[in-house]
């Protein structure tokens, strides 16, 4: 099984600042995965702050957010870092051709409690380098990523990558601290069962969603359900659950979140690039994600992600008006 520097090195993408970037990234998931493993309760529970989203922020975030920061400044190819966790973008190298924007602790609501957490990067170039990133550098639609990259801290930690057109998952040796090349050229199956929302917003979401989510709860002719629902409160591990098994995750807008609720460029994005370069497929209701162009840093999209046949059963409800 090919570690995970054999697996670039066999691509010729060894000397490459992708690479670079992603043995930082991958540096700093075996850190935040030995304090997830390691850690006292007691760091992981509310720090009492919130973000600038208002949400509780968790003394984890903040720390996984550090860790990722200081890897990302010292690496010479990245110009500028876009996190969750900061109102503004961070500077690093003028002379750096790389820009990131990330999630450090996705799903962190769910820290407390020992359920899957994730780390989300999306990474692009920057149109012209020797200048600090300013927010605009960051306006770009998704199809414009180089690379995106989700780590899931599941039962095992997982580094999911799509580059090249390709999706491979990493698993992580804690014996060796080492990823392998476990799940080569992934695909989504083009259908599947599994249908993830959140139910307790399903009197405030359009009627379409409405619609799709009273359909997956039918019965065949033996009374038998033909769906299953599955909600983590993780997108990382309700997509990568998705994303293995076959299925559609759906966070839409609701009657308190306009907008939905998960963000365009650091959540959705790269999601959607791995969804894609997995044979599946992503929108808004209206619109494939990957072609949104960002207005904002921190804008928040309405998501729909999984399987082709799913999702495209869903975007048929919005077609039939
Ligand atoms: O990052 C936002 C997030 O925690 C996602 O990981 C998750 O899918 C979503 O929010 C859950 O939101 P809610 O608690 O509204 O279901
Ligand atoms: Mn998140």
């Amino acid at each position: 099984m090919l570690s995970f520097n054999q697996f670039f090195e066999s691509e010729k993408l060894n000397h490459s600042p992708i690479f670079n970037i992603l043995n930082d990234i991958k540096n700093g998931s075996i850190l935040i995965n030995n304090i997830l493993l390691n850690g006292n309760p007691n760091d992981l529970v509310s720090s009492g702050l919130k973000n600038i989203q208002e949400e509780n922020v968790q003394k984890l975030d903040i720390i996984a957010n550090n860790i990722l920061l200081d890897l990302f400044q010292k690496n010479e190819s990245i110009n500028g870092i876009l996190s969750e966790e900061n109102e503004n973008i961070i500077q690093g190298n003028k002379k750096g051709n790389y820009l990131i924007a990330m999630d450090p602790l996705d799903g962190s609501s769910n820290i407390s409690v020992n359920i899957p957490v994730g780390s989300i990067f999306s990474i692009f170039k920057k149109k012209n380098s020797g200048s600090s990133a300013i927010e605009e550098d960051f306006l770009k639609k998704g199809k414009d990523q180089e690379c995106a990259v989700y780590i899931l801290y599941g039962t095992a930690t997982i580094f999911v990558i799509a580059l090249n057109n390709k999706v491979h998952g990493f698993t992580l040796n804690l014996e060796k601290k080492e990823f392998y090349l476990t799940y080569p050229n992934i695909n989504i199956p083009e259908n599947g069962n599994i249908y993830s929302i959140n139910e307790g917003n399903i009197r405030s979401v359009e009627k379409e969603i409405k619609q799709y989510v009273n359909y997956c709860k039918k019965l065949n002719n033996n009374g038998k359900r033909t769906h299953t629902g599955r909600f983590i409160g993780s997108l990382v591990a309700d997509f990568h659950r998705n994303m293995m098994k076959g299925g559609i995750f759906i966070y839409p807008k609701t009657s308190d979140k306009p907008n939905g609720q998960l963000r365009l460029i650091y959540e959705c994005n790269p999601i959607a690039l791995i969804a894609k370069y997995a044979n599946a497929k992503s929108s808004d209701g209206a619109q494939n994600i990957l072609e949104k162009k960002p207005k904002t840093i921190h804008e928040r999209t309405a998501f729909i992600v999984g399987s082709i046949k799913m999702v495209d059963k869903l975007l048929n409800f919005y077609k039939n008006e």
